[in-house]
């Protein structure tokens, strides 16, 4: 039975912050979001006809805020999963989550519910920095959230964001090494990106502030990769580090490596294979569009060469590299020569893979390999 992965999409946010560019919508509480909970039922059960026979090989709650969801609601969507599809015991099930109060207070739901690992978007242990990002908790209760998700799920995710206006690399390795030290099993360390439609893209543009430039961004890169090394973290893919392999994300791992995932909710993307065609599936973004359709997913064919192009720009963000055998007609080695010469790219054992002089220009790289 071949695995498939689900991807759940809860898209309220408390707040949205100023650099984000994800499908998010401010939770105000107004209207009932109940509606909207059982269209991502409906959806799941629709996406699940006619797949035929697949084994769960993951759950990830992803947003927007999927911790403001009541606890009860996130045990539903994972008890229809679970009579979907089969599933073994060990099966991770991950729900991304804010580090404020009310949340925190709904850790233990969630366990109870199912989720299995968390991953908490700290962003800074600083609260000048965390004002700067527009978050809504303090250091402190970013602290207490970790401490107490530790103790209800076990596995447990930072994300943290660096190269921020004024930081210097000292700065970040000394912010690092305290999130390292509270005991977590594994680290997303995401370099700011501006994205052109936010508040921080027009701030940058109006030449409010200026993110550090790409020599520096390199340097914060670098610096990341050896303090969590020397801290016993492994770089497994671009942004994550993790505790030894059992400490990976199996979820985001199985997207890298090309698993079918399933993705349900607001603009969630998904990629299924249905005949032995793959296909692109991607559902409505706007909320009441996705709530009131028949049915909110488009889907589109890959072609062979759309699907062996995606598999190596995915394959090439984990440092174990993408096997040739999932590229049969890119003309994949021939490419790769000059960028192996380089020092960017090793090839070996039947797998092409980033340095990570290579990783840290990756999209260059991908450039050149796919002209
Ligand atoms: C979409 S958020 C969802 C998680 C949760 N709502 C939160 O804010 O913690 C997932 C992660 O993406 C990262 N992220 C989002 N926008 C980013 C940006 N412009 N630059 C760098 N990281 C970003 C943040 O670290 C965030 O934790
Ligand atoms: S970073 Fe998280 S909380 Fe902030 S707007 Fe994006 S999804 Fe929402």
């Amino acid at each position: 039975m071949s695995p498939l992965s689900l991807y759940i999409h809860w898209p309220y946010c408390s707040r949205i912050c100023p650099y984000c560019d994800f499908n998010v919508t401010r939770d105000r509480q107004q209207a009932s979001q109940r509606p909207l909970f059982e269209a991502i039922l409906a959806d799941m059960r629709r996406q699940a006809d006619g797949l035929g026979p697949r084994h769960l090989a993951s759950v990830f709650f992803g947003g927007g805020t999927p911790s403001l969801l009541p606890p009860d609601w996130v045990g539903e969507l994972i008890d229809q999963a679970k009579q979907l599809f089969p599933y073994t015991d060990d099966i991770e099930i991950t729900l991304e989550a804010n580090p404020t109060d009310a949340e925190i207070a709904r850790f233990a739901g969630f366990r109870a519910a199912g989720v299995n690992r968390l991953s908490l978007g700290v962003q800074s242990l600083n609260d000048d920095t965390l004002a700067f990002l527009g978050r809504n908790h303090s250091a402190a209760s970013a602290i207490a959230g970790i401490e107490t998700a530790q103790s209800v799920f076990g596995r447990v995710s930072l994300d943290l964001i660096y190269a921020l206006p004024g930081q210097t690399p000292d700065a970040w390795e000394e912010e690092l090494r305290r999130a390292a030290a509270l005991g977590v099993e594994h680290i997303s360390p995401y370099q700011l990106t501006i994205e052109q439609t936010t508040a921080f893209g027009r701030a940058v543009r109006r030449g409010q502030w200026s993110p550090p430039k790409a020599d520096l961004a390199e340097d914060f890169y670098f610096r990341t990769l050896a303090v969590l090394q020397s801290l016993g973290f492994e770089a497994y893919e671009v942004s994550n580090h993790a505790c030894g392999p059992s400490a990976r994300s199996a979820h985001n791992v199985k997207i890298w490596e090309g698993v079918d995932y399933m993705g349900i909710g607001p603009g969630a993307h998904g990629r299924l294979t249905r005949d032995g065609v793959r296909h692109a599936t991607v559902a409505l973004s706007d909320l009441r569009a996705y709530t009131a359709a028949e049915n909110p997913i488009e889907s589109a064919m890959l072609t062979a060469d759309e699907a062996e192009e995606e598999a190596l720009m995915l394959g090439l963000r984990l440092t174990e590299g993408v096997a040739l055998s999932r590229l049969p007609s890119l003309p994949i080695q021939e490419k790769a020569a000059p960028l192996i010469e380089q020092g960017f790219m090793e090839l070996s054992a039947g797998r092409l893979r980033a340095t990570p002089a290579g990783r840290v220009v990756l999209d260059r790289l991908l450039l050149e390999l796919l002209s």
